[in-house]
């Protein structure tokens, strides 16, 4: 697909990871300690990965159980993967939209207008999502991800070379940034000049903690009006163009998406370029970090390149790049036992369900070999459940194909720091070098 045109100059600074830390560290009295041990929407027990024990011990205690008086307000902990599915399974009785709350655990500020809010089909509820998700799930078919396999391969497979050999880099923002930045580029057919600036708004619109805090909100909110600018200049120069491939322009030829408020655009471009980018890119990083904390099963893919594909899931399943989606109880309903009221917040731990013991086996090993690795909720489940779900496979698939068909190994020089709090379970550096093996 050709390039367009750029379309204008675009703010790529401050950082958006620079400017939460500095905000965290110098608001503490933002974040009061936790009110209990299940008060666990907190960025520190994730970012200071301590949340491992304490998610095992609630699977084991109290697997749904509600918490009061928290920074998110009031909310439930769903915490083993059957309550989950099961939730996700009614999304009459339970909403994702954003009218009564949304997908995070981050309480809306009773001040801020709904206009800010993120108006997007991954917040709806039927039948307002139902056509919205029809057209952006065309983009991401089996035989669209046929078409797009050399696409991808080419690119990993250069960016692999050109890695440094024997010296230090940074593996999030060398590799892991590139590639799923570049893939939503080729999906949007995105001015390649300009697509660092997806990575740049992705990053700020991600941490929901930190939007706890005035400054970060200000900087959030004029980053996505940002890309909500950039993309209708775009979208004025495709609408013109005629109909092409591309999602946008599957979007703009579409009924259910073509005439969307400037809210509702902002919001659903606002989950593309999020939902196509943290999620994937982490899971890219976390990979690596498994390889290294289990080298037997390194060992193990590097002596038979054919379990690329089931090392997949089994990634997903152990990185699960998204913590958690939020709903919120429309009528009083039996939550195994529990009772759930109308209007009640419930936090649906995938992070915790995907090392559910009465599923998998030894849940917190990397086991590419895994039996039921699919049976992971990192993707959601039910009529919500990730669009993009066969795009991100793809690219993991690929990577590790190209990285084992150059007998690369990466190895982790430094610590991992981690990011993202309580939604996304992110990297934002991982120190690594390559040798041949
Ligand atoms: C490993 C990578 C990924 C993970 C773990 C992931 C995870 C998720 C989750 C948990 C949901 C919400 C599911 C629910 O509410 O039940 C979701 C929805 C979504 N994801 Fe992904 N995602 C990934 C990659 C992608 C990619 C590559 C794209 C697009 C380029 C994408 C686009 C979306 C969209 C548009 C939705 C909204 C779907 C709807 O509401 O119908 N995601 N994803």
């Amino acid at each position: 697909m050709a390039s367009q045109a750029k379309v204008t100059d675009y703010r790529a600074f401050p950082e958006a990871q620079t400017v939460i830390a500095r905000a965290l560290a110098e608001n503490p009295e933002i974040f009061p300690p936790p009110v209990s041990r299940w008060d666990v929407g907190r960025a520190e027990l994730f970012n200071e990965e301590r949340w491992e024990p304490v998610f095992r011990q609630m699977r084991a205690e109290a697997p749904i159980n509600k918490v009061e008086g928290t920074i998110h307000a009031d909310y439930w902990n769903v915490a083993t993967l059957k309550p989950i599915v099961h939730i996700e399974s009614l999304p009459e009785v339970y909403s994702s939209s954003y009218v009564h709350g949304g997908v995070t655990m981050h309480e809306w500020p009773k001040y801020m207008s709904l206009d800010y809010a993120l108006q997007s089909f991954i917040s709806m509820d039927r039948p307002d999502h139902t056509e919205r998700r029809h057209v952006v799930a065309q983009a991401f078919t089996p035989s669209e991800m046929v078409r797009l396999t050399d696409e991808v391969r080419q690119r990993t497979g250069a960016l692999l070379d050109a890695l440094p050999e024997g010296e230090e880099f940074d593996w999030v923002s060398r590799v892991a940034v590139r590639l799923t930045t570049a893939m939503l580029a080729v999906i949007f057919d995105f001015p390649r000049e300009d697509m660092d600036l997806l990575g740049f708004w992705s990053d700020w619109v991600g941490a929901i903690e930190a939007a706890k805090i005035p400054e970060v909100t200000q900087g959030r909110t004029r980053a996505k009006l940002e890309m909500a600018a950039y993309f209708r200049d775009l979208w004025e120069q495709r609408r013109k163009a005629g109909e092409r491939g591309d999602l946008l322009s599957r979007m703009i030829h579409s009924d259910a998406l073509g005439h969307l408020s400037e809210a509702e655009f902002t919001g659903t471009m606002t989950t593309l370029v999020t939902g196509g980018n943290d999620t994937t890119r982490n899971t890219m990083s976390g990979l690596v970090h498994a390889l290294n904390l289990f080298p037997d099963q390194r060992d193990l893919l590097e002596r038979d390149p054919s379990l690329a594909a089931v090392a997949v899931p089994e990634a997903i399943r152990w990185v699960s790049p998204l913590c958690h989606m939020r709903r919120t109880a429309l009528a009083d309903a039996d939550l195994f036992g529990q009772e759930v009221k109308a209007g009640d917040k419930l936090v649906l731990w995938y992070i915790s369900a995907n090392r559910d013991e009465s599923v998998f086996d030894d849940p917190d090993r990397f086991w590419i070999e895994r039996p039921n690795a699919r049976r992971h909720v990192a993707f959601g489940y039910g009529i919500h459940r990730c669009v993009g779900a066969r795009l991100a496979e793809l690219q993991l698939r690929v990577l590790i194909e190209e990285m084992l068909a150059r007998r690369a190994r990466v190895h982790l020089a430094g610590t991992p720091q981690r990011c993202g709090g309580a939604f996304l379970h992110g990297y934002h550096k991982l120190p690594v070098t390559v040798e041949r093996y």
